[in-house]
């Protein structure tokens, strides 16, 4: 099978958007999968999520923040990738839904975007909360218009264009006038628990996309174990999205420390 890139998009200083050829992969690609990429044949392997699967390619949106994804992003079209494994993971599915508020934190929006534009296309009322640091880190703009109703971008730094706020502030004011009958978050560890906690107050069912370390995506390592319900989880089989009433945060955030990961 070959891996070829088709495309390759600069998003901002770090953030890439690469379409990648992948046509088994794509038949069976739904929205809230991944796939586990290995750039060369002594690379290691790493999760990314299937930001939009069509005909022949996915796309993948990614960060660089280290060693794989900084080798993927020096890639160009027509190079090929050693080897790409999926789609992995459950789907993200929720039957009999009205309104859906997808919240993400940066490259996070990767993950929230196809959640937002599979939920629209079904006919449901999306609100899109997409919180950045500054302006600069801002991408794909445009594309979370066309999969909501709503679309809120929220910026740290003072902005005269966006939202000045975090993804926090703006889901509490939707919800003092808006009915939400499921939010969807991705972003920090922190960040998903304060939304936890305020679809709880709500009594809104909150899922969120959790990202541990991941070696293999197929159940096999425990890499990705996580603490759900009291019980032992493997996100990458049973996950990545849970209820995240249920997810054990503050393990996480410990098990995640003590790799140095965190999630910008
Ligand atoms: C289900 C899932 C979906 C993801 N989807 C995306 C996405 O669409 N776009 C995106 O930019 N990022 C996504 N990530 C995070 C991405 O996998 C990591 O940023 C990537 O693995 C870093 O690899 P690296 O070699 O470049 O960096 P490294 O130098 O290896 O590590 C940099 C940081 O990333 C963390 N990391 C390293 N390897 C993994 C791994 N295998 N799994 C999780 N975290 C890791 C490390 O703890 C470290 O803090 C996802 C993670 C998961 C679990
Ligand atoms: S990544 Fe190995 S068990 Fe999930």
């Amino acid at each position: 099978m070959s891996y070829k890139i088709l495309s390759k998009r600069q998003l901002n200083k770090l953030t890439f958007a690469m379409q990648i050829e992948a046509r088994e992969i794509v038949t069976n690609a739904q929205a809230g999968h991944f796939v586990m990429i290995r750039t060369h044949q002594q690379g290691e392997r790493i999760p990314l999520t299937i930001a939009d699967a069509q005909g022949d390619r996915i796309t993948v949106i990614f960060k660089v923040v280290g060693d794989t994804t900084s080798k993927l992003s020096q890639l160009e079209v027509g190079d090929v990738v050693y080897e790409i494994i999926g789609p992995l993971g459950h789907p993200f599915a929720m039957p009999k839904i009205q309104t859906l508020c997808v919240i993400a934190g940066g490259v996070g929006c990767a993950i929230g975007y196809p959640i937002a534009k599979q939920y629209m296309q079904k006919g449901v009322d999306v609100t899109f909360i997409a919180g950045f640091k500054d302006e600069s880190e801002i991408f794909y703009e445009q594309e979370y218009h066309q999969v909501s109703n709503q679309r809120i971008i929220t910026v740290e730094q003072p902005s005269e264009k966006y939202v000045q706020g975090n993804v926090v502030d703006a889901l509490n004011h939707i919800l003092k006038t808006q009915n939400v009958d499921v939010i969807f978050a991705i972003g920090s560890l922190p960040m998903m628990k304060a939304i936890t906690n305020i679809g709880e107050h709500h009594q809104i069912l909150t899922v969120v996309s959790l990202n541990p370390i991941m070696v293999d995506g197929i159940g096999m390592c425990g890499g990705c174990r996580v603490n759900v319900g009291g019980q032992a989880h493997f996100a990458c089989v049973d996950g990545p999205e849970f209820d995240g009433r249920l997810v054990d945060f503050d393990a996480l955030i410990a098990r995640n420390q003590a790799y140095d990961y965190r999630w910008k």
